[in-house]
């Protein structure tokens, strides 16, 4: 019904409805709605009126001519207010919280050489660092594994294709039996070569390096990993310095009270030669899966230089005596850490790796 009534319900509605609405699709709704040429509200009042008595036209006609202005202006405000709020096309809301960028951490590996490092260089042991490419001469020859040595089979080495390799190759001889091929280090032993080719008595060194193997990944096996050498010659250098230097350094890097043991074990560049144990750190002794129920688990290798060693450096081993280290950067972490899968440090997960001290 056109009446006055009609038209203020009508008017209240469109004000309730405009303000509700927050697309441009609601404003385009409101205005079918309103003032849609067939079905909307306000349209069809102006039909009505035409059919009412010509003095009631006149007065119904300005306000049902208000309503249509009123209903008009409140669509055009709000289609404006919502651009309003629209950002510019490339535009950039300053008012968004920032993404935030953490800082950076060191690797749990890098932690571990640093803290290895630090805790020898207080021994008054210098830090030293060698190629990762060596020759057949300074990884295995010079420390006593000569070409036919069965040693040689205890370490799966990576040759470079070289030219000259592939020529030794091409000719159905192997690097390896020619004893001339170049190669990734398969131990940080290489560089003990190198520092006494270079060096004279005294030397008290550790190198910190990676080594590469032939190994196949898994939970104990990477084919590039990381170690520490470390080598010290002098007068008078004795067994019972090796004991005490490796003893002070585990106490120091696992705990004060930590169980130490030392075995005979084999290496052809020292004699006698050691595998050095302590006490497994994930049972306290009582046997486990990590030390394979003994109690306890291998952290390095070492023993006193050889004399074919220091043959092969030019040193004279009737003045000086000396001792070397051998160990695993990955093993210590992992058996500190108590970190079950060696792989993990290198898939760089930093859910994994911010697990760590940095
Ligand atoms: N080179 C040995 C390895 O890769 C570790 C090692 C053992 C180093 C005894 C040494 C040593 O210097 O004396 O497993």
């Amino acid at each position: 019904m056109a009446d006055p009534t009609t038209i203020a319900r009508l008017r209240a509605e469109f004000d309730h409805a405009v303000a509700a609405a927050t697309t441009d699709r609601d404003v385009q709704a409101l205005r079918d709605r309103f003032l849609g040429r067939k079905s909307g509200a306000v349209t069809a009042l102006f039909a009505e009126v035409a059919r009412a008595t010509p003095e009631a036209r006149r007065d119904l006609g300005r306000l049902i001519n208000e309503l249509k202005s009123a209903v008009e202006a409140g669509l055009e405000a709000r289609r404006a207010a919502l651009a309003a709020t629209r950002l510019p096309a490339g535009g950039v809301d300053v008012t968004l919280p920032g993404r935030s960028i953490g800082p950076g951490r060191r690797h749990p590996l890098t932690v571990m050489r640093e803290r290895i490092e630090a805790i020898f260089s207080r021994q008054g042991y210098e830090v030293i660092d060698g190629p990762e490419t060596e020759d057949d001469w300074h990884n295995f020859e010079a420390l006593n594994m000569p070409p036919e040595h069965p040693a040689r089979d205890m370490q799966d080495t990576l040759y470079l294709a070289t030219p000259f390799t592939r020529r030794l190759w091409a000719a159905g001889t192997t690097p390896e039996e020619t004893g001339s091929a170049t190669l990734l280090r398969t131990h940080t032993s290489a560089m003990q070569i190198h520092y006494m080719q270079t060096h004279r008595p005294p030397v008290r060194v550790i190198c910190p390096g990676r080594v590469y193997r032939r190994d196949n990944l898994d939970v104990t096996h990477t084919p590039m990993f990381q170690q520490v050498e470390g080598l010290v010659v002098g007068e008078g250098v004795s067994m019972a310095d090796l004991k005490g230097t490796i003893t002070a350094f585990l106490r120091e890097f696992f705990a004060p009270d930590v169980k130490i043991a030392f075995r005979p074990s084999f290496f052809p560049y020292t004699e006698p030669s050691a595998d050095v144990f302590i006490g497994c750190q994930a049972c306290k002794g009582d046997g486990c899966s990590m030390c394979k129920r003994t109690g306890w688990i291998e952290v390095l290798g070492c023993g006193m230089v050889h004399p074919a060693v220091f043959e092969a450096v030019g040193y004279d081993g009737e003045a000086v005596t000396g001792f070397a280290f051998g160990m695993g950067i990955e093993r210590l972490t992992l058996l500190l850490h108590g970190v079950e899968d060696i792989r993990q440090f290198y898939e760089n997960d930093l859910r994994f790796l911010e697990q760590f001290p940095s």
